[in-house]
């Protein structure tokens, strides 16, 4: 049996926050071993937003440098940068011809960014959608995991692939978007009825991974928590109780339950002490391991070049069929 493949994509603006790790990165350590998967740096549409050219290149490499920290292994999965495997760019144009203005006019995505960025809405940032499309169905992608935001982008690639194959024959696997149960994302530190978020412009909001310990132990201790005293998992009353918990759960790999026990009777002092050490503990082997691979920025390169290329063998042949399905003369080669 083959494994089915997994692709995820990820755009190299800013730095990693802890929710990315639990909520995503580690679970990913444990998939590679029963799906082949792909893991890419979508850097084609970050710049759908302006960017700065040299910070955009430096976010590359510290979001590599990021992943392989936290355990994914160039060897099992392909980890490559999407500018690198010139196909994505060819077969987003293919499916611009198969998308209709009408679809990508509905994507809320879209009118949130064209709101935000009103004096650049660009014609990338209004295709995004098709390149993401692109993105998967080159590789015959069974499962996409994603976050809840990206289920009318998902929609639409499936819908994309169908139209396709309805005029083309089979040429696409259709996908499936793979998303997180509810309740497992962690929560804002001082606005804990909101998801954290790397965008955040207040940094007491979130923990990122590069985080310094002491830093990290001052966020705990600063979150908003209640005025009771019973440290008991409760989202709607206790919001903010609660995310310290499924945070504390989540670093030391334990129940709610032993976490409840754990700290019975206990101060709120006490446990956002131990949840920032807790934090810090799941964190400080990752960073190690992180400022070591970051700084080899050759290894890092060398990493990628044999990634794109294995990529490359498995895009090309897609592409090659539709080119084929859509009527262009095959070039000698
Ligand atoms: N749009 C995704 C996001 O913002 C990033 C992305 C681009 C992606 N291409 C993809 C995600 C392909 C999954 C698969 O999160």
């Amino acid at each position: 049996m083959t494994k089915p493949t997994i692709f995820s994509g990820i755009q190299p603006s800013g730095h990693l926050m802890i929710g990315n790790y639990t909520g995503a990165l580690k679970n990913w350590v444990e998939l590679q071993d029963h799906y082949h998967c792909l893991f890419v740096m979508v850097d084609l549409h970050t710049i759908s937003v302006q960017q700065d050219p040299a910070e955009l290149r430096q976010h590359t490499y510290d979001l590599i440098a990021m992943y392989l920290a936290c355990g994914l292994d160039p060897k099992k999965n392909l980890i490559f940068v999407q500018s690198h495997v010139t196909e994505h760019a060819e077969l987003a144009w293919i499916l611009s011809c198969y998308t209709f203005m009408g679809e990508l006019n509905r994507m809320t995505q879209y009118k949130d960014k064209a709101a935000r960025h009103q004096a650049n809405i660009n014609a990338g940032l209004f295709g995004y959608p098709v390149l993401m499309a692109a993105d998967i169905l080159l590789y015959n992608t069974n499962l996409v995991p994603v976050g809840n935001d990206q289920k009318q982008h998902m929609e639409l690639t499936r819908d994309i692939a169908q139209r396709f194959n309805a005029r083309h024959g089979e040429v696409f696997t259709v996908p499936e978007g793979y998303y997180p149960k509810v309740g497992a994302r962690i929560m804002s530190l001082q606005n804990p009825d909101k998801k954290m978020s790397k965008s955040d412009s207040n940094s007491q909001n979130y923990i990122a991974m590069l985080d310094q310990p002491s830093v990290i132990l001052k966020k705990c201790k600063r979150a908003v928590t209640d005025s009771d005293t019973d440290i008991r998992f409760d989202p709607e009353n206790k919001a903010g109780i609660s995310n310290l918990m499924s945070i504390y759960a989540t670093a030391t790999g334990s129940t709610m339950d032993d976490v409840q026990n754990a700290f019975e009777g206990k101060g709120y002092g006490d446990f956002k002490k131990a949840v920032g050490e807790a934090v810090v503990a799941m964190l400080e082997p990752i960073q190690k391991r992180y400022h070591e691979i970051r700084k080899d920025e050759t290894s890092i390169e060398k990493m990628l070049q044999v990634n794109a290329e294995k990529a490359r063998e498995l895009a090309r042949p897609t592409l090659e069929k539709v080119y084929d399905a859509v009527g262009f003369v095959k070039p000698l080669r």
